[in-house]
């Protein structure tokens, strides 16, 4: 048996996959969730990154303005199921580049108001091109006050790796110092090939240097439909520059903030995936809930075509048992590197230690977390091992799936 899917048979206390399948609620039960977070995905790029999995398209004009109009649609048909305004705690845009759809930011933070109060700010994913005074005022105008550039590297060898054009450092600089933001992340990759520690280690300075306060280092993930030159870095190497990130960063007097971002001030945070729950909209966003993950189309035209049938354009159903449910929930908190057994119980209404008391036991006795204060946090060693199987949830779990979406816009099932 992989490992993958015998820590999935453990954890889950089940032989049974996770099964997708090809059908869709259209009322979703998120009316009584507490705090739930939303999700905004623009699917469209001027030009197309090999490394890059996420679901985006040639940008079209035409086809934006349609699409536009789709997601409108889709946020009142979720909306209006819930009565009154919901609070909410985050929007996040990705893509994609949301830039792209500039001139329609404004009127989709519109839509989402009419049905949910956002309570702790508005993100939205960048490119470097994108750093320009006069989109960064446009972005601010539509209530936008957190950013996040996918700047993944500012050597010229990992960029000449990545395919991607140098960042435009002093313009950066000087569009942030005219247009200030509460969160400005910078996202970066390590464990690109040959990359060393002091490539890193320039990369993070120059991310703080040119105004950012919180830096994301994601782990590079070789996705087999991605067109990569060049392979994959040794497990070994990854883990000692791992370990030696989190060295120099703390040694800065950086915060981590997850298991992969770092915030330079305090107030400085930027995530869309450290949610209780979530919903999305869009192209290929997906809603975890408490009974159901579901995943929207991969296809503009078809997420075009359901919604102006007005039907939730969802392609896959996962219904999750109750354990499968807690695992979703601990995999996804162990990603902030710290555990807190009042939000599990106060999210199941069963203590952490009953539901997991051996698994927090061995945890513990392999040094991967420690408990201080009441609160479990992921040792150095610990944060080696969720990004050690975090890599094999992705290549196992989401590689093969967005491998099939990215052709099927409805899958009959996928089981995994
Ligand atoms: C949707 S993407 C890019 C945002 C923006 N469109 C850009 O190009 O700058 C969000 C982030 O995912 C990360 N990412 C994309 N592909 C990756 C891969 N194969 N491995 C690791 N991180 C990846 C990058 O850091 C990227 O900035
Ligand atoms: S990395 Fe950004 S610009 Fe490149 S394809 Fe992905 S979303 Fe588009």
């Amino acid at each position: 048996m992989k490992k993958a899917t015998a820590l999935r048979v453990w954890l889950t206390r089940s032989f049974k996959p996770f099964l997708f399948r090809g059908e869709a609620d259209e009322r979703l039960n998120f009316q009584e969730v507490k705090r739930v977070g939303l999700y905004v995905h623009i699917p469209f790029c001027e030009t197309i990154c090999g490394f890059c999995p996420y679901c985006k398209s040639p940008y079209e004009s035409k086809k934006a303005a349609r699409y536009v109009k789709a997601l409108i649609g889709e946020i009142r048909m979720i909306g209006k199921q819930c009565a009154g305004v919901k609070e909410a705690t985050s929007l996040y845009f990705g893509g994609g580049s949301p830039a792209l759809l500039r001139e329609y930011i404004g009127e989709i933070v519109e839509a989402v108001g009419g049905y949910f109060r956002v309570t702790q700010g508005i993100g939205v994913e960048l490119r470097p091109s994108d750093v320009n005074v006069e989109t960064l005022l446009s972005l601010k105008r539509a209530g936008v006050s957190k950013i996040s550039i996918g700047v993944q590297s500012f050597q010229s060898a990992a960029l000449a790796q990545l395919g991607r054009p140098a960042p435009d450092t002093a313009a950066i600089k000087s569009a942030l110092a005219q247009v200030p933001f509460e969160t400005v992340s910078v996202d970066l990759i390590f464990a690109t090939p040959r990359q060393t520690f002091e490539d890193l280690r320039r990369d993070i300075d120059t991310a703080f240097a040119i105004g950012a306060n919180h830096a994301a280092i994601y782990p590079f993930v070789n996705f087999s439909f991605a067109q990569n030159r060049g392979g994959t870095m040794g497990e070994r190497e990854k883990r000692a520059l791992l370990y030696r990130i989190g060295e120099y960063c703390e040694g800065k007097g950086y915060v981590r903030t997850s298991v992969w971002t770092f915030a330079k001030e305090s107030g400085a945070l930027y995530s869309s995936m450290t949610r209780d729950n979530f919903l999305g909209f869009g192209c290929s966003a997906t809603s975890l809930l408490m009974d159901q993950f579901k995943i929207n189309t991969f296809s503009v035209d078809e997420y075009i075509n359901r919604v102006g049938e007005t039907r939730l354009p969802t392609s896959l159903t996962l219904r999750f048992t109750r354990r499968q449910r807690m695992v979703y929930y601990l995999f996804w908190t162990a990603y902030t590197a710290r555990i807190d057994p009042r939000g599990f119980e106060d999210t199941f209404g069963v203590a952490l230690e009953k539901e997991f008391g051996l698994e927090l036991f061995l945890a513990r006795a392999a040094g991967l977390i420690e408990k201080k204060n009441g609160i479990y946090r992921l040792t150095r060693r610990g944060i080696y091992y969720y990004y050690y199987f975090e890599q094999f949830y992705t290549l196992a779990y989401i590689d093969k799936m967005w491998g099939v979406m990215r052709k099927t816009a409805f899958p009959d099932r996928i089981a995994l």
